[in-house]
């Protein structure tokens, strides 16, 4: 979808000559979301505005889906591009509403229908439409007015976005709901996104892949995990940071590491549970209805002691306390872990069982990136 081809940008500067984008090439494939990361100064603003002809191309190609962006009328260029810049710059004389509203309203879209959508934007920024909508930007805190910059910039539904530090002026707790609901937002509506953040949590949690870019250079393109577990060079690493292999957690699904397990249905006599117990050599049981809801487990020494000889093992059925489910993360699973002291957790899709995470699995997962990461090391 967007090509970059050896751009170069440069600035005069008193004589000095600053090469803010130095043969810089980069492929954005349709439908991802690319972080930009790097260290200020980098040059990731200037490549944004390059992309969208605020600022003019000394050397290279910028392709967007295929056409060369100097063949395109500069104004229409720019609708089809949604632009969160760094400085939010909403028009300080217009109120929230016509600030979002101002593109869809060039374009020609009716009134009825920009209410509609500033409304359904607002609520998306956890911004209440009825308070906001008639304010001016002025009378909004900063976080509030990055908002709204967000909003305005998806107003006319643009098939490519770009992004300048959209959330980092957002606190932590409203940041991370802001971040949850535009990947929900992205899942559905697959726009091309090119993403800029220093942070490099943020990048991690939000890029489909990570441009890590160091003086106006790529340093190393590829998926989260690839510059979490392989990073290319020095540069990279001590971007990513300490505890790679932990940071790592958050970013695999338990989907991946989890397995099958053996359960039975209740109503099943104590003898045959007894018997199970013996032949497996286990300790504990697994118990559903026949749904596959998991109810909870038998454990083989609640059994032992004495019972009647009907028995069924419905009344020594243990409940569960939680489960997981297929999006939760390694680290979330470390967790329930830890705080509920259990080994062995269900994941649970709709009600139903559809594997096991146990805390082997985990330290097994650890163990393999630590081993990794110590090679790499050593190596070097
Ligand atoms: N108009 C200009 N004239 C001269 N130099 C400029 C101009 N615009 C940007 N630069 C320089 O180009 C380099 C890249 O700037 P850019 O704004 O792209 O960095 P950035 O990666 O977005 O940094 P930050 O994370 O701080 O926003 C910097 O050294 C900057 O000083
Ligand atoms: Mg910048």
């Amino acid at each position: 979808m967007i090509e970059y081809q050896n751009v170069v940008k440069e600035y005069q500067d008193n004589g000095a000559l600053i090469k803010a984008v130095d043969d810089l090439s980069l492929q954005v494939e349709s439908g991802e979301l690319v972080v930009l990361l790097g260290p200020s100064g980098c040059g990731k603003t200037t490549l944004l505005r390059l992309t969208n002809r605020l600022e003019d191309l000394t050397a290279g190609q910028i392709l967007i889906n295929g056409q060369n962006i100097l063949e395109q009328d500069e104004v229409k260029l720019r609708q089809k591009i949604g632009y969160v810049i760094q400085e939010i710059g909403l028009f300080p004389n217009k109120t929230i509403a016509e600030n979002i509203g101002m593109v869809p309203k060039i374009i020609g879209w009716s009134a009825e229908r920009i209410e509609k959508r500033v409304q359904e934007l607002l609520e998306m920024m956890n911004l209440d439409a009825d308070l906001f909508k008639d304010r001016y930007p002025a009378q909004l805190s900063g976080g509030q007015r990055q908002r709204v910059g967000v909003a305005r910039a998806l107003a006319a539904d643009p098939e490519l976005l770009l992004m300048d530090e959209p959330f980092g002026a957002i606190d932590p707790i409203n940041r991370k709901e802001i971040q949850d609901q535009f990947l929900h937002l992205q899942d559905k509506l697959q726009k091309t996104i090119i993403f800029v953040s220093h942070d490099i949590q943020e990048a991690l949690k939000m890029g489909d892949k990570i441009a890590l870019i160091n003086n106006g250079q790529v340093v190393q393109f590829g998926t989260p995990e690839e510059i979490l577990l392989e990073p290319a060079n020095d540069f990279v690493q001590d971007f990513v940071g300490t505890e790679r292999a932990m940071k790592a957690l958050d970013l695999v699904q338990v989907t991946e590491i989890m397995h099958e397990v053996e359960y039975k249905y209740k109503g099943l006599a104590v003898q045959d549970a007894l018997t199970w117990f013996r032949k497996k050599n286990n300790e504990y049981l697994l118990i559903c209805n026949r749904d596959q809801k998991p109810l909870g487990y038998v454990s083989h020494q609640d059994l032992v002691d004495d019972y009647a000889a009907e028995a069924v093992i419905d009344d020594y059925i243990r409940d569960l306390y939680t489960v997981l489910h297929p999006q939760d993360t390694l680290k979330e699973a470390l967790n329930v872990m830890v705080t509920n002291e259990v080994t062995t957790l269900c994941v649970v899709e709709e009600g139903a069982l559809v594997g096991v995470v146990k805390f082997a699995d985990l330290q097994d997962y650890l163990s393999k990136n630590y081993r990794r990461e110590h090679q790499e090391l050593k190596k070097a």
